[in-house]
């Protein structure tokens, strides 16, 4: 069947609210019908220069969110993008057929490297995109599941495969991003005109998932709502009411009609107090089996080996078409 592929960066202790409604909830059913390959992009997260235990325990943290969200390891290959040599080795084809221009342009690049500086902005940085076009070109994946931030990148990645398929005859599946309109983009529940972010100005505004549950629900009661009283669904006048009616309405399931037409005549507490419910309704109990995975450690260990045996014979074989292709002298 065809492959779904997705990965995450381990660049914090927890996954927050935007990475979970925004991508790996719609990882967790996509298993039923797709070939599965979800993972965590360590080599990514070396752009931000972590200290090296930290990131080997957030590297471990993150896999155990993915079982803990419901990405089930025993139909779905989870697994850790360093233990598949192949991804470094096809980025490096790649970046020698993507122009420096089209580089530079990338908005994510051009926002983190502005804030950092160019003397603190590192290359991986700025070949960042061309690695995550190696990462699902390798697999041959038909969907990428990612919220709406990963669209350019995705862009990219279609173009890197268009050409090198216009270039060297067909090679690579040319992938589709599979974005959900409705939760592509959770926003910050401070400053709900910007995406919920790890580094955002002030941690009040995010929802990381495996934080004390109180604190998560002192955060939505503190939650930036619009000026008047009137709960409706509106991005543009209520950006803030309508960010809370969103993770609502996905973490429920409940159509946003009937979920706006049940708030008549009530107010933005209301709101605030379902969303709050709902929010710790799945994480204290996702919170409760990552621990218990990272309790047992030496089965996750050995969950993340399995994966990565796997995935190595889908990335070795495409790597090897690769190479010959562009005329690499067989070893
Ligand atoms: P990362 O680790 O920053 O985020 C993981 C996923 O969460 C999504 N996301 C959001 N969705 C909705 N609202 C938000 N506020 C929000 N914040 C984050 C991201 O879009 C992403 O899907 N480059 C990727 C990791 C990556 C990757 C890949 C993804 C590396 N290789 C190959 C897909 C395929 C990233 O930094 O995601």
């Amino acid at each position: 069947s065809d492959r779904v592929l997705s990965l995450i960066q381990p660049t914090a202790d927890s996954l927050h609210l935007g990475n979970y409604l925004g991508a790996l909830r719609q990882w967790v059913p996509l298993q039923d019908s797709y070939d599965a390959f979800y993972g965590v992009a360590d080599l990514h997260a070396l752009t931000v220069e972590p200290d090296p235990v930290v990131l080997k325990e957030r590297t471990l943290r993150a896999a155990a969110q993915l079982i803990a969200a419901g990405i089930d390891p025993s139909r779905s290959t989870v697994f850790v993008q360093s233990h598949v040599v192949e991804h470094t080795q096809l980025s490096w084809v790649l970046s020698c057929m993507t122009g420096f221009g089209q580089a530079s342009r990338m908005t994510q690049f051009k926002d983190k490297s502005a804030k950092a500086g160019s003397d603190s902005t590192n290359v991986g940085l700025f070949s960042y995109p061309i690695l995550m076009a190696a990462d699902i070109l390798l697999y041959q994946a038909a969907q990428v599941p990612v919220g709406e931030d990963q669209r350019q990148h995705l862009e990219l990645t279609r173009d890197l495969a268009g050409r090198f398929n216009a270039r060297y005859g067909r090679t690579f599946v040319v992938p589709e991003p599979h974005i959900l309109k409705s939760v592509g983009k959770i926003q910050d529940l401070q400053e709900p005109t910007a995406k919920m972010s790890k580094s955002a100005a002030s941690p009040n505004g995010l929802i990381d998932l495996l934080d004390d549950p109180k604190i998560n629900v002192k955060k939505i009661k503190s939650a930036v709502t619009d000026s008047g009283r009137e709960i409706s669904f509106d991005e543009d006048a209520k950006p803030g009411v309508s960010n809370l009616l969103t993770i609502l309405a996905a973490l429920t399931d409940e159509p946003m009609d009937t979920l706006v037409a049940g708030f008549e005549g009530k107010g933005y507490g209301d709101l605030k107090g379902a969303v709050a419910d709902a929010v710790t309704a799945f994480a204290a109990p996702y919170r409760e089996r990552t621990l218990q995975l990272l309790d047992e450690r030496t089965e996750l260990e050995k969950i993340l080996a399995e994966g990565a045996a796997h995935a190595r014979e889908v990335a070795h074989s495409t790597i090897t078409d690769v190479y010959a292709k562009v005329g690499l002298l067989p070893a």
